[in-house]
């Protein structure tokens, strides 16, 4: 295997980053590395450490003719290379908007912007140990190895993720820096002393249709906020990210297929077995599948949770990133516009008498919303593709996502009651419907009844079709995971 010159792999920790020739910054992180391994046996995939996982692993930042950025092999998760990768350096690069637009791209933090950039840099960091914690029992409940491997990929990779933001904060932040990293360690997901930044991230993982759920939306907000620091005029933030997204991708994949895999296996059970009416919930989930109401209850929790994640639709915050060159919008890049939004405007649905409106306000305020827009765009596309699969298969059923006011804890919708078709009622009359929109205890035990595992290679849980492409062209029973006990 020749490997690219850029990337050490020979190091403790793999970098295309120069850690060999700076000391201190290597150092440090090679302090806070044995706290990161006491992490993830603590808080990784619970029951897996010492099998081998068919794993991806990132060995160089772009792919070259035959030379791939990433190689596959067996590993053992522990032993997995969490590297510092940083997407090439682009010459000449400029600060692509806010205030500073056109100036030198930084290579260094500007002084007067060091706080916020801090803050950005932890609470993206923030996220990614935290869904490894969210995941941490999924596979001993694994519908396959495929589907276990999948998992693995995607916690591994948030592990990679960590390093990325806990490298920023060494390199660039000093001593508050090397704090922040230690806090990132020490916060879990759903404590009580010391949890997770933000909601999501705090909430429960429990069965796989949650963990494909997860993944399209939870992942896709995380998409979102890199494609959006990718454009900082902070150069090694926006390096940072850009490899990131390389890798993020994939959790998409993850999200949509295993969705669409449940949707098919249901879809064909039903028609096997004559069932027209996918309301017959007793007479489906008797075939072992998910119904489809059922899926959609759970698309409108994790939707509605996810969208909590972009944070008020007005606020003084994204606009000082912007104003600031720390935070761009959405492909930045594509936007023809002046990059500034001097006197520009955006339509905020908002609550006005008995229904929404649309009201203009200045754009700048108006950037979490229009970054959460913009991700609703792009649900949009892997719920058609979920729809596809079911009208395939000749089931009237469509799957949607709710309205934007739908059980939302924070943004100008947060004290609102209202329908996934965006009705607004009174607390009781919801309180009365809660279930049929949203999962009901006796949903949940229904999901949790089928979470029982399927470790036999070539082989699927009853309720979720086999994948129609695999991972790096492997056979149909190839043995994705070496269980260790097996
Ligand atoms: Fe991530
Ligand atoms: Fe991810």
């Amino acid at each position: 295997m020749t490997l690219d010159n850029t990337v050490d792999y020979d190091a403790l920790i793999p970098n295309n980053v120069g850690l060999a020739s700076d000391p201190k910054i290597r150092k440090g992180l090679e302090k806070w590395h044995p706290g990161y391994i006491d992490w993830w046996m603590d808080m990784g995939p619970e029951g897996f450490q010492t099998s081998d996982v068919y794993l991806r692993t990132a060995v160089r930042v772009e792919s070259k003719g035959a030379d791939k950025w990433a190689v596959f092999d067996f590993v053992k998760m522990p032993e997995y290379r969490w590297g510092i990768l940083l997407a090439p350096h682009a010459e000449n690069r400029t600060v692509p908007f806010g205030e500073h637009l056109g100036e030198p791209a930084w290579q260094e933090v500007p002084g007067e912007y060091r706080a916020m950039l801090r803050r950005l840099i932890v609470i993206q960091g923030d996220t990614e140990p935290a869904s490894v914690e969210q995941q941490r029992y999924l596979g001993t409940t694994a519908p396959s190895l495929y589907d276990m491997r999948n998992l693995f990929q995607v916690n591994v990779e948030e592990g990679r993720h960590l390093w990325a933001m806990v490298y920023l904060l060494q390199k660039y932040f000093g001593r508050d820096g090397r704090e922040e990293a230690g806090e990132l360690l020490r916060r879990r997901s759903g404590s009580e002393d010391a949890p997770r930044m933000l909601g999501a991230f705090n909430e429960e993982t429990p069965d796989w249709l949650s963990f494909f759920m997860f993944t399209f939306f939870t992942d896709r907000d995380g998409k979102m906020q890199l494609e959006s620091l990718a454009q900082s005029g902070f150069d090694p933030l926006s390096r940072t990210c850009r490899f990131m997204l390389t890798e993020e991708a994939f959790h998409m994949f993850v999200g949509e297929t295993g969705v669409t895999r449940i949707v098919q296996r249901t879809c064909e059970a039903m028609r096997e077995a004559g069932i027209d009416d996918p309301y017959d919930t007793e007479a489906i989930r008797a075939l072992g599948v998910i119904d489809l109401p059922t899926i959609q209850k759970k698309a409108n929790l994790h939707y509605s949770l996810t969208l909590d994640l972009f944070g008020s639709e007005l606020s003084t915050n994204a606009a000082n990133f912007f104003n600031a060159g720390l935070k761009g919008r959405y492909r930045e890049h594509r936007l023809d516009d002046d990059h500034q939004l001097r006197g520009a405007t955006y339509g905020l649905l908002e609550h006005r008498g008995e229904g929404f409106e649309l009201v203009e306000h200045p754009a700048l305020n108006a950037l979490n919303c229009r970054l959460r827009d913009d991700f609703t765009d792009d649900c949009n596309l892997g719920v058609k593709r979920w729809n596809k699969a079911i009208a395939d298969a000749g089931v009237e059923f469509e799957l949607s996502l709710p309205h934007v006011a739908f059980h939302r804890q924070i943004g100008l919708h947060r004290d609102l009651f209202v329908s996934p078709a965006g009705e607004i009622l009174s607390e009781s009359e919801w309180q009365v419907r809660r279930d049929d929109w949203l999962p009901s205890t006796s949903d949940r035990e229904y999901i949790e009844s089928l979470m029982k595992p399927e470790f036999r290679p070539g082989r699927y849980a009853s309720w979720i079709a086999e994948p129609r492409t695999r991972i790096n062209h492997k056979p149909g029973d190839f043995e994705w995971v070496k269980l260790a006990d097996a």
